[in-house]
């Protein structure tokens, strides 16, 4: 069975992505929060899939070289991510950082651990979780806006490196997604994509022709009528 290791799978777009993918791949689900993850696993398992669990802090660099070492991904999904939406002038420097090391760094980390392993086995697809914040700036966002500019850079950089070893790099960009990112409570907003919606965007980007390539998907919400 091919498998998909998924980070920030303990909830929200995450925990989506798992399930979704579940249908097809033995999912390594990764995150900090070990009883949630346990709780994904076992959700996983009663539908017939097969899911492992890694507790492990993706902007930990020693610790994700450690963990993913001998593992073998036919798809990576980077998805863990934080969003601390406020103006800069009160952003504080463990703010920036946190979403710096866990957007970027924490998908670099990962990424260089699994790639050399699809490199050699000449095939695999690494997703990333990026933001339409990361094409579309907006007030409050100056931190966490340019975190998924970077991680289209990155992603796209990336995908032209690497599709003639036969690796595959999509970024997927959704809008305003009903989660509890950035402090907000999941389940309060009907106009809001959910999860579900973008974990389609992932199997549609992972499930084309040979020949074809999807580097890029934005997705948002189809109405925002919020009345
Ligand atoms: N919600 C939106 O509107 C929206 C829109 C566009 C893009 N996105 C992107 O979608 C991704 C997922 O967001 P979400 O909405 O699902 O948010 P969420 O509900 O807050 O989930 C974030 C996930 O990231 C994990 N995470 C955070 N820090 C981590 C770390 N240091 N190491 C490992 N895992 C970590 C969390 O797990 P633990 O706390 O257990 O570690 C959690 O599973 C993010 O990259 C976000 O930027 C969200």
């Amino acid at each position: 069975m091919s498998t998909a290791l998924v980070t920030g799978a303990s909830r929200g777009i995450g925990r989506a992505i798992a399930e979704r993918l579940a249908e097809r791949y033995e999912i390594i689900a990764v995150a900090r929060a070990a009883k949630a993850l346990e709780e994904v696993a076992r959700h996983i398992e009663k539908s017939g899939g097969r899911c492992r669990t890694i507790v492990l802090d993706v902007s930990d660099h020693a610790a994700v070289a450690k963990a993913l070492a001998s593992l073998e991904v036919d798809v990576l999904v980077n998805n863990a991510g934080v969003g601390i939406i406020k103006p800069l002038v009160e952003l504080g420097v463990d703010e920036w950082r946190q979403q710096m090391s866990v957007n970027l760094d924490g998908m670099f980390y990962v990424t260089r651990a699994l790639l050399p392993g699809m490199i050699a086995r000449g095939s695999g697809h690494i997703v990333n979780i990026g933001s339409l914040a990361g094409r579309n700036p907006f007030v409050g966002g100056a931190c966490y806006s340019a975190t998924k500019h970077a991680v289209i850079g990155f992603s796209e950089s990336l995908m032209l490196e690497v599709r003639d070893a036969g690796v595959r790099v999509t970024v997927i960009m959704p809008g305003s997604v009903d989660t509890e990112f950035g402090g907000h409570t999941a389940g309060g907003a009907s106009w809001k994509l959910t999860p579900g919606d973008v974990a389609e965007g992932v199997w549609y980007a992972i499930n084309q022709p040979e020949r074809a390539l999807v580097s890029r998907v934005e997705m948002r919400p189809a109405r925002v009528a919020r009345g």
